[in-house]
């Protein structure tokens, strides 16, 4: 049975074609078909046509923060920005350190239906750093974790760090580092240099990311592990991983489109919606990101979209929450900084925004090639597209979009997982 055909799409932004697809994989591609009775045409009107979105780092809040995220909100977010697979981090209340709450993050997620919701298991316990929680039960369960980390904080611990490198390996999954020593960043409220001396913050060194870094990467040699740097901010990590990645180590590592776009400039006006953790940094760190991506020692995009409701961010600047809605723009982002000034083209977007994170998160039926016989699970992209982004308007319950009144390059079009259309022109297809 055919369920849909997707007309006038342009697969990596190359010639226009159609796509006939049934029981949610491609069955057809070429043009000159008509659509058989009672199929549902998608007309793309020459939009570029791309693999869903993965992105390995988003926080949904729940179980436990509710006020500003839920699993259901966060989908539609992420149905509207063309994502079909997210991973879900696990510092939530309680914490998703045990099978109980990977399997209800992960039985929401299949409920809603609009993406498919992975859950990010705890490295440790409560996110305490002290003692290993139990991965190999997560991994396990029907949530099939296969991915741990403690984001929010630092498994700071090299001997815990080890461990987990030692029980994912064995896993085959991977663990995913906040890279930041606790101890260089006691206090911190902006990134270390003269913008935060000017205005009196407490700053955020570098090296607090660059020196977890380097050590993970040797911890990761030694256990044979994959690790996965989280939200990595600074010129100077590029170079640990460069040098690590030549040296065979089976490290990967996101960059979150704020830290290609944003610089610590913004920090003047003190307003909190510009404190995000890793901090903003500066424009020859948001250059070198830019170029690192480009060139692939970045592997991905990764939102760390951090949802927080008001009363969390409409506070001062220091007792406010850090994070950014990320899901609804990160493709705007992306096209903006990279696509537009030529450092990527449409395949390297679906590399990485689809194919990397895909591998990174060993998703199966992700970040597949558009091509006969595989799932039809597609971002469709106009990028000529120009849209002003208005926090009220987002999807996510919160509202706290560093990019409010700015004008964005492309727009998603429409998001198709496994042959069912999930959003379209701006609205999820419940
Ligand atoms: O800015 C951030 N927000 N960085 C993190 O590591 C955690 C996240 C959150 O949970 O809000
Ligand atoms: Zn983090």
């Amino acid at each position: 049975m055919t369920d849909l055909l997707i007309t006038n799409a342009r697969p990596y932004g190359g010639d226009p074609t159609d796509l006939l697809i049934t029981d949610g994989v491609v069955t057809t591609i070429g043009t000159g078909r008509s659509a058989p009775d009672g199929v549902e045409v998608l007309d793309a009107g020459g939009a570029v046509l791309l693999p869903g979105f993965v992105d390995l780092h988003v926080h949904l809040r729940e179980p436990g923060g509710e006020e500003s995220e839920t699993i259901e909100t966060g989908s539609h977010a992420a149905a509207l920005g063309g994502f079909t697979a997210v991973f879900a981090m696990p510092n939530t209340d309680p914490v998703a350190d045990s099978d109980v709450v990977v399997e209800h993050v992960w039985r929401r997620g299949a409920e809603i239906g609009l993406v498919d919701v992975h859950p990010v298991g705890a490295v440790t316990v409560g996110l305490g750093g002290e003692r290993l929680a139990e991965l190999g039960t997560m991994a396990n369960s029907r949530a099939a974790v296969r991915m741990f980390s403690d984001d929010g904080r630092c498994v700071n611990d090299p001997l815990i760090m080890r461990r987990a490198l030692e029980y994912a390996s064995a896993l085959d999954a991977v663990v995913a580092q906040h890279a930041e020593d606790h101890r260089l960043t006691a206090g911190a409220q902006a990134h270390e240099g003269a913008v935060a001396a000017r205005l009196g913050l407490t700053g955020w060194p570098a090296t607090a990311e660059e020196t977890i870094v380097a050590r993970d990467c040797a911890l990761a040699r030694e256990a044979r592990a994959r690790l996965h740097v989280c939200h990595i901010s600074t010129a100077r990590t590029i170079e640990v991983l460069r040098a690590a990645k030549a040296q065979g180590v089976q490290v990967s590592a996101e960059v979150t489109p704020h830290h290609l776009l944003l610089t610590d400039g913004r920090l003047t006006g003190y307003d909190p919606v510009n404190k995000v953790n890793p901090p903003l940094r500066t424009a020859d760190d948001t250059r070198a990101m830019r170029e690192a991506l480009a060139e692939g020692v970045i592997d991905v995009v990764a939102t760390d979209h951090a949802p927080h409701a008001a009363q969390y961010k409409d506070t001062e600047w220091q007792a406010a929450k850090p994070g950014m809605l990320g899901l609804q723009t990160a493709l705007s982002v992306l096209i903006e900084t990279m696509v537009e000034p030529g450092l990527l083209d449409w395949y390297g977007v679906a590399r990485v925004l689809s194919e990397r994170p895909a591998e990174i998160g060993r998703l199966a039926d992700q970040g597949r090639p558009i091509a006969e016989g595989e799932p039809a699970t597609f971002a469709l992209v106009d990028p000529d597209a120009v849209w002003t982004v208005r926090g009220a308007n987002l999807a996510s319950k919160a509202a706290n979009t560093p990019y409010e009144g700015m004008r964005l390059p492309g727009a998603v079009v429409a998001t198709v997982l496994r042959g069912r259309i999930t959003a379209r022109d701006g609205k999820v297809q419940a």
